[in-house]
């Protein structure tokens, strides 16, 4: 999360400078958090949503995750995205801002950057240290890039804290990169809203390059969140330790294990903690009981078949343009423009 500023050496201000990297930070407030937090885990079935896994920790194992043989879909988009880079790179254009939701440790977006030479790149990411750490490295690789980081939790809709100047009188486009099939974590009538709330955000001319997971066979989809490393299992375990951290919990982290299954007709993994014996913890100055064998939902991982995400986009004023999958035809990369 947007910690509140804990670094020793920051001012707190809004806006930093370093070099060419500015920070705009959103701050996802704190209050929220407990709210909805202890919301979620007071509810029947008990819930915590994904965004809380993406502490410095989570970032991290997140990180470790994506290079897990069992994990496909970082690796295959890399792959979409190299192997067509000309094609994509020609589509998008040269010369746009570039806004990459969900940022992480941006890594992608330096498969496109010099192709595209974008005016400005704006990586939006929860984890305000991950976020600056990510821009940071990014400004000394690539030394003409200018990078204003907007620390920001985008479910909700984006106002950007920064626009690139007209040039000759005439608005910059925007262009959107929603890689890694991140899109997956919003229910579909979410997904449809997130994808409406991109299109008012760009404006005229945007466009969004998104990679989505595709619908497939249950056993490959079950190996991808049960790494024989157990890597996903500590991901999903990290999200109490952080709770614990965030909101003086006491959670025994231990006492829960990490189960991942496919439900082919909805078409989504699903991640819990499942209690291995009765749990009593205190959280955000709260009191829970969780029952044996009783679980805590973490996370829905929606995947789509290709039409099912072209109508999804369509609904809400986004043709699909383009479209590149790779041999297997595990996961796709669109793009969209506003019709
Ligand atoms: C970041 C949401 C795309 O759903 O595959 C990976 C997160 N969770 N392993 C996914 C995740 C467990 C990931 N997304």
């Amino acid at each position: 999360m947007c910690e509140p500023l804990l670094s020793v050496n920051r001012s707190p201000k809004d806006e930093e400078q370093e070099g060419r990297v500015s920070l705009h930070d959103l701050k996802p407030q704190l209050a929220d958090m407990r709210e909805e937090v202890l919301a979620g885990l007071a509810a029947q079935p008990r819930r915590i949503a994904p965004k809380y896994f993406y502490d410095k920790r989570g970032s991290e194992l997140f990180d470790a995750i994506t290079r897990l043989p069992e994990y496909y879909p970082t690796r295959t988009e890399v792959g979409i995205l190299e192997s067509r880079l000309d094609a994509i790179a020609g589509m998008l254009g040269r010369g746009n801002v570039l806004l990459e939701y969900g940022s992480g440790s941006s890594r992608k977006i330096r498969l496109l950057l010099e192709s595209l030479r974008p005016l400005a790149y704006l990586p939006v990411d929860i984890s305000r240290e991950h976020l600056l750490g990510a821009a940071e490295a990014l400004a000394v690789d690539y030394t003409w890039l200018e990078i204003h980081a907007i620390c920001a939790d985008y479910a909700d809709g984006l106002e950007l804290p920064w626009r690139p100047p007209p040039r000759a009188g005439v608005d910059v486009p925007i262009t959107a990169f929603f890689p890694g099939s991140s899109i997956g974590n919003f229910e579909r009538p979410a997904a449809a809203r997130f994808l409406a709330g991109v299109r008012r955000t760009l404006g005229r001319n945007g466009q969004l390059l998104v990679g989505v997971d595709r619908r497939k066979e249950t056993a490959a989809l079950e190996a991808a969140y049960n790494d024989s490393e157990g890597v996903t299992a500590a991901f999903n375990r990290n999200v109490l330790v952080h709770l614990n951290r965030a909101l003086a919990g006491d959670i025994d982290v231990d006492a829960f294990a990490h189960r991942a299954h496919y439900d082919e007709r909805e078409g989504r993994i699903e991640m819990h903690l499942v209690a291995q014996r009765a749990v009593s913890f205190t959280l955000g100055g709260e009191s829970f009981d969780v029952e044996a064998g009783e679980s805590i939902h973490t996370e829905n991982s929606y995947k789509y078949a290709p039409e099912e995400f072209r109508e999804l986009a369509a609904g809400v004023g986004f043709d699909s343009v383009a479209e590149w999958s790779d041999p297997q035809a595990q996961l796709s990369v669109f793009l969209l423009r506003a019709q």
